[in-house]
């Protein structure tokens, strides 16, 4: 050991073993000398939780041919929606109430359950038959069974709460024929109605193995169309305030993605 450095009487390695045990943090010259207790075990296993379901997520993504940047896009969606509502006072008690980090962190796990989904009904090149959509749809159930996992291993959390409530309920629709609970209305958790207009509005303007992208002004038309019925009409007043916004995160993907192929082919 060099000089200088601190040496408690258990030995170092035995000491922060039991400040991790006791959830505490190393004193002070144990943070100088090794330079790996300066934050809290506690934060550092969150931080090691969150980063394990990121993996989790992007796992799911690499299988899904078609997903590349869904989670991430959506979240951005997601983000434009809930600081409107927060300047437009639109369920207003609710929405100041989350935390918004958590909630679109918590997001990217909507669609988790397309892991337990065969290759072959995920990336079809063609239209679904109604047997596979069956399949497709149990991807709701096999999402919520895997954060049910994760919360009886450690604990209930808000993180958990919003992942539960969107991975459960993006596919509901309004007027209670989205699946699988046939949930309506205001019966759907607000996180759920909120997905329900990032998901199809990015599943609209994205490349699917069964499609091509559409253009931004159809994607936002289909969305208002589905004012009442797909979607919640409040929310659908809220979208059309940033719709402009949603096709500029749809262009500047394009562009990076134009950018990506340049280089690939001068490169
Ligand atoms: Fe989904
Ligand atoms: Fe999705």
């Amino acid at each position: 050991m060099e000089a200088g450095l601190y040496m408690h009487p258990a030995g170092n390695d035995a000491y922060l073993a039991s400040c991790n045990r006791a959830g505490k943090t190393a004193p002070g010259p144990t943070e100088r000398a090794f330079g790996i207790a300066s934050r809290r075990p506690v934060r550092r296993m969150l931080e090691l939780k969150s980063a394990v379901l990121d993996i989790a997520a992007d796992v799911m993504e690499f299988r899904d041919m078609g997903a590349g940047g869904h989670a991430a896009r959506t979240r951005k969606y997601l983000e434009l929606l809930i600081q409107t509502m927060r300047a437009e006072r639109v369920y207003y008690a609710e929405v100041v109430s989350w935390n918004l980090d958590l909630l679109l962190a918590s997001s990217r796990l909507h669609d988790i359950g397309k892991i337990a989904v065969s290759d072959a009904v995920l990336n079809k090149p063609d239209k679904l038959t109604r047997e596979e959509f069956e399949k497709m749809k149990t991807h709701v159930p096999i999402g919520v069974a895997i954060i049910e996992r994760i919360e009886k291993s450690t604990g209930g959390n808000a993180f958990l709460n919003h992942a539960k409530y969107i991975t459960a309920t993006h596919h509901e629709k309004w007027d209670g024929t989205g699946y699988p609970y046939m949930l309506q209305k205001r019966e759907i958790p607000l996180e759920g109605r909120l997905m329900a207009i990032a998901d199809v509005y990015d599943a609209l303007t994205s490349r699917r193995p069964y499609k091509e992208p559409i253009p931004t002004g159809e994607a936002e038309e289909i969305i208002v169309q589905g004012e009442g019925t797909h979607f919640d009409p409040a929310l659908v007043e809220v979208f059309r305030l940033v719709s402009a916004q949603f096709a500029d995160i749809v262009d500047d993907e394009l562009t990076a993605r134009d950018d990506d192929d340049r280089r690939i082919l001068t490169g």
